[in-house]
């Protein structure tokens, strides 16, 4: 490897939420990596901030540049500039979709367990929310069509899509989001689909089938989301873009940022630019390291952790793990005070009785977590 991912680098005290929220406990929660950045993107930080003036950002040409080929070369899509917009943050743009689609009696529609800001937009849009749980078949988590078409009404606004999933790992085949793109115009909905982990695949030879590759006359209905924030770990830069192929779709969405948002930050978009340009060997790496802790973890879960089961994510570096046979009430709490861990607790995600495990640290800092799991699981009476 040329990308050291081995190296433990104390995070305590750095202003992280992660280390910082509960500094007495071992973390592996929210979703950002225990890695030091690309070094082009280090570069490009360092070269924009020794010039030393932080005014107003403004999206330069090579950003724009960078989001094109970006586009181009990895998902197949050519960039419409008018139909992209710069954004602060993936979860803001949510939020707008719930206001700018779902006022005034609107209802949202998503598939539990889910990312839980998914689970509370529709909050700010006084919206209602309707959500439908994913079902384990043919060996992978599916979508309830069934129950999907049961739960939909005519007061059904918006679909909102993880897609790839977060939690469950799942990687949504071509089939699978054009079935889902026609139910959304069967029933005459927006499509808002949250890209945020696509670059973040383990497994290659399962390609990400974004809502921009869908054909052209389902477009109208797409509000796809994107941000290298994930996969380059830059997510406290804040930044992510969204592409809105339809006018009056995309004027609406724009509309209803009013003065909610802050402007972007100035240093984001030069990260931006370089981890698509340049950063690319350092992904691949990454997705290596990734997937041989993935592969060790599962291993461990499956078989030395007695009431725990996972089934192997296909992205990105979140376990899903079932610890309803645990016998506790409360998985995560009892990580908590038995092992000194911060997990996530799989209750805002819609589902009760899972904890969410980040794995992208070093492998050392990983297998040690897992030991406290194990030890604490093993002292259980
Ligand atoms: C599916 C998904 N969307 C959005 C985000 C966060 O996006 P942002 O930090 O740009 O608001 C996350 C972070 O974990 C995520 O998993």
């Amino acid at each position: 490897m040329s990308f050291d991912f081995d190296t433990v680098i104390p995070r305590k005290d750095s202003g992280c939420i992660k280390f910082d929220r509960k500094p007495e406990l071992d973390p592996f929660w929210v979703a950002d990596m225990d890695f030091v950045s690309a070094p082009p993107i280090l570069k490009a930080l360092h070269d924009r901030v020794d010039h030393g003036i932080f005014g107003y950002a403004h999206p330069h040409a090579g950003v724009t540049e960078a989001v094109r080929s970006y586009l181009k070369e990895r998902r197949a899509v050519e960039l419409n500039e008018d139909h992209l917009l710069h954004l602060g943050g993936l979860v803001p743009a949510l939020s707008l979709a719930a206001r700018a689609f779902c006022e005034d009696g609107g209802e949202l529609l998503t598939c539990t367990p889910v990312y839980y800001p998914f689970l509370n937009v529709h909050k700010d849009a006084g919206a209602k929310l309707l959500t439908v749980d994913h079902v384990m078949k043919n060996g992978r988590w599916e979508f309830d069509w069934e129950a999907m078409e049961e739960t939909v009404t005519e007061k059904t606004k918006i679909f909102l899509l993880c897609n790839p999933q977060n939690p469950l790992g799942r990687v949504f085949t071509e089939e699978e989001i054009i079935r889902l793109a026609e139910f959304c115009e069967k029933h005459d909905l927006l499509l808002i689909s949250d890209e945020i982990h696509c670059d973040l695949i383990l497994d290659e030879n399962q390609p990400h089938f974004s809502a921009l590759n869908l054909p052209e006359h389902f477009q109208k209905r797409v509000v796809a989301l994107l941000s290298p924030s994930k996969t380059w770990n830059i997510a406290g830069l804040g930044y992510a873009f969204a592409i809105i192929p339809d006018d009056s779709v995309r004027r609406r969405f724009s509309a209803e940022k009013g003065h909610t948002l802050a402007e972007i930050n100035a240093l984001s978009y030069y990260a931006t630019e370089a981890a698509y340009n340049e950063g690319e060997p350092w992904r691949l790496e990454l997705i290596e390291y990734l997937r041989s802790n993935r592969d060790e973890l599962v291993r461990f879960i499956n078989e030395e952790c007695k009431g725990l089961k996972i089934h192997s994510p296909d992205v990105t570096y979140l376990a899903w793990i079932d610890a309803r046979d645990l016998g506790v009430p409360n998985p995560a709490k009892f990580f908590e005070q038995e092992a000194g861990l911060f997990l996530s607790d799989g209750a805002p995600f819609g589902w009760a009785g899972y904890v969410r495990f980040n794995f992208a640290c070093p492998r050392s800092r990983m297998l040690e977590g897992l030991e406290k799991m194990k030890k604490a699981i093993d002292s259980k009476v």
